[in-house]
Parts: structure tokens; sequence; C-alpha cells
């Protein structure tokens, strides 16, 4: 046998990632479940096709069309008008994190969240050798704003991670307490510098009527960075492109950290012509959004604790042997996630036809009501 020079820390380690089976619902990573049409994967063929005829020279290193198009974006959606020299992105909002990490984290620096939140964090923190501790929510799973300022003064913490709506609780923190937080955090970072706030906001785009983006606050609190990406609501999975709001400073300390080319001119090709269709991507939000409430009536009707969602899926129990009900579904062709407190389980919300299996499924494994 070899003997291989790995890090300490990563010794017992095993890949992120959530079980990859072609069953008949996959409701297990928050996808959307509806595919792009075939007139939008041939307008992204074409992009593709004219960026592959460039492809002896490098792409745009910093992708200006991309971040124009995203600009425009976030205005349609959120009312909120940014210069693309705001913008960032990168292959998915994973990679966006881990250069935010890589900018404002580092060794002898902490990264805050709280938990249950998202299981990469931990990751991005390990990687780029960042300390990373845990505030947590309270037992509606929202966040505590105070403890969060306290740990933040303690520490002198350089980021603080918030999803927003949260993964995976779908709970999405009030804009109040977001712009509280980031104003009771800023001159307590590292040698004196604002703390930043970064909102997580992968799932934003199923917030329900009412609640507000983040984004709206950017113009008032210049330490919260907004991440958003394209693989939820907007059914680019499989593109992979991520991207965040800030203030241009910010942007600029990322240009330093990312690797050059790091998102290829085919990527940035499919996610404009992708972003031009934007409205055929994303009609079925409203639909998913209805399917979600109503999974969350059916599942309350019969007996279960369902968290409030403000995501594209729900969280809930509490069985006293979750893994057996997931193994159980899984066996009828159900695949969903065993994630978060003890006792939960998440499902992402399908297309009808997955729904209806879901629910019949359910009730099959856990013999009707709970
Ligand atoms: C809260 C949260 N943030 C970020 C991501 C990563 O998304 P991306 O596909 O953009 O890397 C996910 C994916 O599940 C998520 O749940």
């Amino acid at each position: 046998m070899t003997s291989i020079p790995l890090r300490d820390d990563l010794v017992g380690s095993s890949p992120y990632g959530a079980p990859e089976l072609r069953v008949t619902a996959r409701l297990n990573v928050n996808e959307n479940p509806y595919r792009p049409s075939d007139e939008v994967a041939q307008s992204i063929a074409q992009c593709v096709f004219a960026a592959a005829k460039d492809a002896n020279r490098y792409p745009e290193r910093d992708f200006p069309a991309l971040r124009e198009a995203l600009a425009d974006y976030l205005a349609a959606e959120s009312g909120v008008r940014l210069a693309p020299e705001q913008i960032w992105a990168a292959n998915g909002s994973n990679e966006v994190m881990l250069h935010l990490m890589q900018a404002f984290g580092g060794p002898g620096r902490v990264v805050l969240s709280s938990n249950p939140t998202y299981s990469m964090y931990p990751e991005y923190a390990r990687d780029t050798f960042t300390g990373y501790q845990l505030v947590a929510r309270r037992a509606d799973f929202s966040i505590d704003v105070e403890a969060l300022a306290i740990a933040a003064a303690r520490t002198n913490a350089s980021l603080i991670l918030i999803a927003s709506p949260n993964n995976p609780t779908g709970t999405a923190t009030p804009l109040a307490d977001l712009l509280d937080l980031a104003t009771r955090v800023r001159g307590v970072g590292p040698n004196g510098s604002d703390t930043l706030l970064v909102v997580d906001e992968a799932y934003a785009e199923f917030r329900r009527a009412g609640v507000d983006s983040a984004l709206t606050l950017l113009s008032q609190a210049p330490n919260i960075v907004v991440t958003r990406t394209m693989s939820k609501a907007f059914g680019m999975a499989g593109l992979r492109l991520g991207y965040l709001a800030a203030t241009p400073e910010i942007v600029d300390a990322l240009r330093v950290v990312r690797l050059p080319y790091h998102l290829s001119a085919i990527t940035q090709a499919a996610a404009i012509a992708a972003l031009s269709h934007r409205e055929e991507l994303m009609a079925q939000i409203a639909h998913l959004r209805q399917l979600r409430d109503e999974a969350a009536a059916w599942l309350e009707a019969r007996g279960f604790e369902v968290v409030d969602s403000d995501a594209n899926f729900l969280l809930f129990g509490r069985f006293p042997d979750s893994h057996a009900v997931w193994a159980q579904l899984l066996d009828k062709g159900v695949l969903i996630r065993e994630v978060g407190p003890e006792g939960f389980v998440r499902v992402s919300i399908g297309t009808d036809d997955e729904m209806d299996l879901f629910y019949r499924s359910l009730m099959e494994v856990t013999g009707g009501a709970l």
C-alpha cells in the first residue's frame, strides 16, 4: 500500500454530496423539477456554438457581458438596480462562497453561522483554514441576532453566513434582523474592519409574497453581501453558475483570489443565453410555491410537524427513526434528504406527479397519519 501525504485535518473525511440515484422522484437536492424547453436548449446551444468557435482564446476574465445580464436579472426580480461592478460570478454559488472565504477568511480568522444550516459552510471554512463557529438558531429556527453580534465581537469574525431562506429549514430571516445584525457588527472584524454579513439567497425566488430580498439593504449596509444562484428557481443546476452582489470594493477583492479564467467561455455564453429566457425558465415558480404550500398543509393535516418554508423544500418530522423513513421511501422510488435536526427529513418540491407519488409512498411507509 502507498502512503499519501494527506493533510492531517482531511484524514477520514468523505467527499460532500447527496446520493446520485436515478429513481422516479428525485426530491433530494432542491432542484427545479421542470426541464428547459427545446427552444431554450436550442438557444443555449447556438450561443455555445458561437463561443466554441473562439475557443482557441481564453475567455474574458471579468466577464462584463454576463455581469450586466445578471444585474438586469436582479433588477427585474427584486427591483434593485446594481452596477455590473457590484456583481461577481463563479461556478456555482459554492465557488462564490469559496472566493469570499479565500479573500476574507484564512488562518487565525473566524466565520460564523447559525445552525442548523447548509452543510457545505464548514467545508468552505476547512478548505480555507478559517475557524468555523456556530450560534444556535432559536426553537422556531429564527436567527438570534443578539447572540450572533456578541459572538462576532468576541471572535472578531470576518464573515457571518446566513442562508435566507435557510437550508434545511426554509426559514427566511426578516430584513430588519439582517440590517440590525449588519449594523451591529460594523467595526468588530479583524483590525477594526466591518464584519461582512453574507446573506445566501440561493432560494430567494421562492420567497412568499411580502418577503423582500436582502438586495434592498445593499445601499444602506456596505458590509452586506448577497449570494444567488441559477441552480434552483432558475432551473439551471447543470450550468453551474452562482453570483453575488456587493460593493465594488468587495468584488475587487474577490478578483484577487479567483483562478485566472475561472469561468469558461462556454459557461458565460450558456448563462447569458439562459438569462435571456428568464421568463420561460421561471414560469413554474408560482406553481412550485403553490405546491409547497399545499404540501405543507397536507403534511400538517396528517399530524406531521412542518417548518414554515420560503424555499422549494419542506423540513418535516418528527420520526423516531428518520433513516428508516428515508430508506423505505427510496424503496418506493422517492429520494428525499436525510438532513437537519434529529427526527426530521427534507423533501424538495417536485412536479405534481412526483408529489403524488411522494404522498402515496409516505402514507404507505408511515401507515397513515402519525
Ligand atoms: C443554501 C445554499 N446555498 C448554496 C447552495 C449551492 O448552490 P450552487 O449550485 O449555486 O453551488 C445550495 C445548494 O443546495 C444551498 O442550499
